[in-house]
């Protein structure tokens, strides 16, 4: 089939639903998602979104905060822009519905504002622990309430179209005609020709062995871009959450930051409190130093876990502050209002990504990239918690405001695109590969590529990926596409892309830590790490 629309977006999380809702008026669109509609790392998000809304607070320290937690690499003028529109994101997130808590004061219209690692305010305007499901849902209902919206669930994007595709040969500055997309139902694959593609389809915690993230974030958009030829910057730096939930039966699980914003104090497994001796701001430190100080007890200790402790706190208080926590713990007979909880760091967020500008617009001509999947140069070299749905929002605006221009200034016509070729492919007969390769990517990459790097393990991590991206390749030429087999090829690729990044930073920064050269070179370093395929 042969879908023709003037906005294509790619991902139904909180980047792409709210561009959707703002390029709705101006032209067709049609979003594609992999899975059901909201599932998406923003339908998980706990903490909340960080704005300057207190009476404390100001621009000046929001902006100096997510700067010294980027350590020299986010980019001033974007660091700026960001925060300086937060509150009317926040505002227009509020006219559309999404019910903020408000403080425990009673005074009616003040928002109870919560605090993270890394910032020297109150500033996380938050749905109790649930605030990712709680705007997850009303993006959703005002974007089903639109006439000119379709939603293709089970819809999953295999690669970009792009103009050198078409014309069969290669050409800088490219230009997107939407995608290819597979019907995990009928198995069909269908030709989506648009005028404009967003990018939305988050982050890509999957490639690692234990992360935080659901099961949709295997990094396809970054994978679809640089196939596509547009730039990668920043892929080194992955953030680890100092604590996710250790149990036996819970999947990837987060314990908020949010918990330590409240007092909770993190302890080794005899009760010892250990961050004293890591930072000032103990158990608050920023996630790089909590992660690593978490890693190093473990190494030293043998332990599997350590415990995050909240038991001054009252079971009222935790069951009103953090009801889905509080509920998840108890179901596993964790009652943390008199029991430490057992916590890991597992992958979380990935500040590299597709290179943008300003604007949301990526090298290539006619399509943007908003939310995880970017690079915007907001983070740098770590990610100021709870700044991630924030960037989604301002992003997503910019990128709607700018396609928008672009789409009635130019007009752009739909281009004929062939449908797509599956050669001489035929059913896989052998699933196995795709489960074994994709357990051993996820393994190496956790022990090899993981909070404490060394340029020996990149190396050997990188060999044994090499090898498998060619079998891979091989059996993904030769197979009928699968959901399974797409995310197979993109988490092997991501993770090259990740360790070709990490090798090239001869220094530890930020999210990346190398002991073969333990401290920063700004002489050398403090830079953007870019990638373009050859
Ligand atoms: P997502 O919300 O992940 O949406 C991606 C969408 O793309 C999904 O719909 C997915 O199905 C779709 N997709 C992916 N690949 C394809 C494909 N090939 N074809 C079709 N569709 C595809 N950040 C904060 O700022 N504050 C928080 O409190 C916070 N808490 C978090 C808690 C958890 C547990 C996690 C995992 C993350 C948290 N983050 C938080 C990070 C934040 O939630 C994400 O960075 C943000 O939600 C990303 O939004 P997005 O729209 O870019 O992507
Ligand atoms: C959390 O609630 O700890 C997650 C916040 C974030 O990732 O920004």
């Amino acid at each position: 089939m042969e879908i023709k629309t003037d906005f294509l977006i790619l991902g139904s999380g909180i980047a792409g639903l709210t561009y959707a809702l703002k390029v709705c008026k101006h032209g067709s669109v049609a979003i594609v998602t992999k899975k059901e509609k909201v599932e998406s790392s923003t339908n998980y998000a706990q903490g909340g979104i960080a704005s300057v809304l207190g009476l404390d607070d100001s621009f000046d320290l929001h902006i100096e905060d997510t700067l010294t937690v980027g350590e020299g690499l986010s980019h001033p003028e974007v660091v700026e822009s960001v925060v300086t529109d937060g509150p009317a994101r926040i505002s227009e997130l509020v006219a559309w519905g999404v019910n903020f808590s408000k403080s425990r004061s009673a005074q009616e219209d003040v928002y109870d504002l919560g605090r993270e690692g890394g910032h020297s305010r109150r500033r996380i305007i938050h749905a109790q622990d649930l605030t990712g499901r709680e705007v997850e849902s009303i993006l959703v209902e005002q974007v089903e309430s639109q006439q000119n919206i379709m939603i293709y669930e089970d819809f999953f994007a295999i690669n970009l179209i792009t103009e050198s595709q078409v014309k069969g040969k290669r050409r800088d500055g490219d230009i997107c005609y939407g995608a290819y997309v597979l019907d995990r139902n009928t198995r069909e694959i269908h030709t989506f020709i648009s005028k404009v593609t967003l990018l939305a389809t988050g982050g890509a915690g999957k490639v690692y062995f234990f992360t935080s993230n659901p099961d949709i974030s295997t990094g396809d958009g970054v994978a679809m871009a640089y196939r596509a030829g547009a730039p990668i910057a920043n892929m080194e730096f992955i953030q680890f959450h100092p604590t996710c939930l250790y149990h036996p039966e819970a999947k990837n699980f987060l314990i908020s930051e949010a918990l330590r914003g409240e007092g909770g104090v993190l302890r080794l497994t005899d009760g010892t409190p250990f961050m004293e001796s890591y930072h000032p701001l103990k158990s608050l430190a920023p996630r790089d130093v909590v992660a690593r100080a978490i890693d190093g007890e473990l190494k030293k200790s043998g332990a599997e876990h350590v415990l995050l402790d909240m038991t001054d706190k009252s079971t009222a208080f935790l069951k009103k502050r953090f009801p889905n926590i509080y509920d998840k713990c108890f179901s596993l007979g964790i009652d943390m209002a008199t029991t430490p909880i057992p916590v890991v760091p597992a992958a979380h967020y990935s500040c590299g990504g597709v290179v943008t500008d300003l604007y949301g617009e990526t090298a290539v001509q006619r399509l943007y990239a908003c939310g995880e999947v970017a690079c915007t140069g907001l983070h740098g070299a770590n990610r100021l918690a709870s700044n991630s749905l924030l960037e989604a929002l301002v992003f997503a605006h910019r990128s709607a405001l700018q396609s928008i221009e672009a789409l009635k200034e130019r007009g752009f016509a739909f281009p004929a695109i062939k449908p797509w070729d599956p050669g001489k492919a035929v059913d896989s007969d052998e699933s196995i590969v795709v489960a074994h390769n994709w357990d051993e990517i996820r393994r190496l990459m956790w022990h090899y590529v993981g909070i404490v790097r060394s340029e020996k393990r990149l190396a050997r991590a990188q060999r044994r990926i090499r090898l498998l991206q060619k079998e891979i390749t091989q059996y993904y030429w030769d197979s009928i596409v699968t959901g399974d087999l797409i995310e197979l090829r993109n988490i092997a690729l991501v993770s090259e892309l990740i360790v070709r990044c990490a090798l090239k930073r001869k220094e530890s920064r930020g999210l990346h830590y190398t002991l073969d050269h333990r401290e920063k070179d700004d002489n050398h370093f403090k830079k953007d790490t870019i990638i373009k395929k050859r």
